[in-house]
């Protein structure tokens, strides 16, 4: 319940770097359905923007509240994204992907002028690791890279739905999560996984984030890098 007032928080703190006729990423996850859910209200005060969604979920929300809506075939350039994160650590280094939406928050991220994280205080952390690292995989590879990460230190599990079938993410890959504990090198755990053949993408998101607002009671405290 604080948490949802912290996600709430943050969220409403990100309004003001949205501005009228800018290029909106919009992230996913339980943070991010807030600050979507915030945004569809300025719109429909009149605010005029339009959002590219990291997820079919985040995608279908905006839809709803009647959000406008773009896709990288129209346009290349992104004014600002918002978005949460499962964890964050003094770096602003992320770790994001809890939601299975790593990929397309990633490659949003990667085309955005600003990256603007919203976060309850649970997720500023020292180290990144104790959630365990989402890795995005293709199907074909998913026993090889469990096992190449296994060799890394990690224990790798396959996420899987309730009913025990693979999850399938928005582009029909796997996920492998990967418990670490703590990442001691964060960027050359980076390099090597994106290094790793089958290796679609993972959920460390080194030098993106710009400004990450952290909610912690009813203060929000605004880190930028
Ligand atoms: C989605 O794939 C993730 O990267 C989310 O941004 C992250 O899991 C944070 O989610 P919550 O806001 O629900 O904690």
């Amino acid at each position: 319940m604080a948490n949802d007032l912290e996600k709430e928080g943050a969220a409403r703190a990100s309004l003001k770097y949205i501005k009228d006729g800018q290029v909106v990423g919009l992230g996913t996850g339980s943070t991010a359905a807030c600050f979507i859910r915030l945004l569809g209200e300025e719109v429909k005060k009149g605010l005029q923007i339009r959002g590219i969604p990291t997820s079919v979920r985040s995608g279908e929300q905006a839809a709803n509240l009647g959000i406008p809506l773009t896709t990288f075939d129209e346009c290349q350039q992104i004014d600002v994204t918002v978005d949460g994160t499962d964890e964050v650590d003094p770096q602003l280094r992320l770790m994001k992907g809890g939601g299975g939406a790593l990929l397309r928050e990633k490659i949003v991220a990667s085309a955005s002028k600003q990256y603007v994280i919203i976060a309850d205080a649970t997720k500023h952390v020292p180290v990144l690791g104790k959630f365990p690292l989402p890795v995005e995989v293709i199907k074909f590879a998913q026993a090889l890279v469990s096992k190449r990460i296994a060799a890394l230190g990690a224990e790798v599990t396959l996420r899987r739905n309730s009913d025990g079938s693979p999850y399938l993410t928005d582009e029909g890959n796997y996920i492998l999560d990967c418990h670490f504990s703590k990442i001691r090198g964060a960027d050359g755990l980076a390099n090597k996984l994106s290094d790793m053949p089958g290796v679609v993408e993972h959920g460390l998101f080194i030098n993106m984030a710009s400004v990450v607002l952290i909610a912690d009671g009813t203060k929000v405290i605004e880190l930028k890098r």
